[in-house]
């Protein structure tokens, strides 16, 4: 699996400096709020995973799944679909979006909309990686891990053709694997 990988963009340090930092800020300031974290999957699971253990407040979580990706396709749609629902209610709750990547900003900018629809009290996001080159959809992203440049990444939970989630590292995807098909 780590001979498909071009190059390590986030090492395992780094995601683990992150998370520590993340965690921090979020407890401060989600003290005596219990807050719920939504887990946008399948991407962020191991990400939510990690930074929860840094925030030492307490807390709920929820997963909700949605598509942005056809398949093989590396390049966005713009067509968000809700694959599954959240079970837990969002009215008058305090919401942190819990995403993997924000790329083009279509998922996140959506995904607002539907909780404001749904009364949540306040929602932000956190967001473990950013790749602004590539924003179409302005979104406030109020937490942000680590900021990488135009490169399709696989690892720490993002998947190509749902491979690649389980490596430790982000790390960018050798272009001759999705050439390949
Ligand atoms: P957006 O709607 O374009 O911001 O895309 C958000 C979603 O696309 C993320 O939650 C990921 O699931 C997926 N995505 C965007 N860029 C990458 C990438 O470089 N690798 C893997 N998945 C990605």
């Amino acid at each position: 699996m780590n001979s498909d990988i071009e190059k390590v963009l986030v090492s395992e340090k780094e995601i683990n400096e992150a998370n520590e930092r993340l965690g921090k800020d979020l407890t401060e300031e989600y003290s005596g709020k219990n807050p719920l974290f939504v887990c946008i999957l399948r991407g962020a699971a191991m990400f939510m995973m990690d930074l929860i253990r840094h925030v030492d407040i307490p807390m709920e979580y929820d997963f909700m799944d949605v598509s942005s990706y056809g398949g093989e396709n590396t390049d966005t749609t713009g067509d968000v679909k809700i694959v599954k629902d959240l079970d837990t209610s969002l009215k008058g709750r305090d919401v942190v979006i819990v995403e993997d990547i924000i790329d083009t900003g279509f998922t996140l900018d959506r995904l607002i909309k539907l909780f404001e629809t749904r009364e949540a009290k306040s929602i932000k996001i956190v967001s473990f990686l950013d790749k602004p080159a590539r924003r179409i959809k302005q979104v406030h992203v109020d937490y942000i891990g680590v900021q990488i440049p135009d490169a399709f990444v696989v690892g720490y939970g993002m998947d190509y053709n749902e491979h690649y989630r389980n490596l430790p590292y982000v790390g960018v995807l050798k272009p001759e694997v999705y050439n390949a098909k």
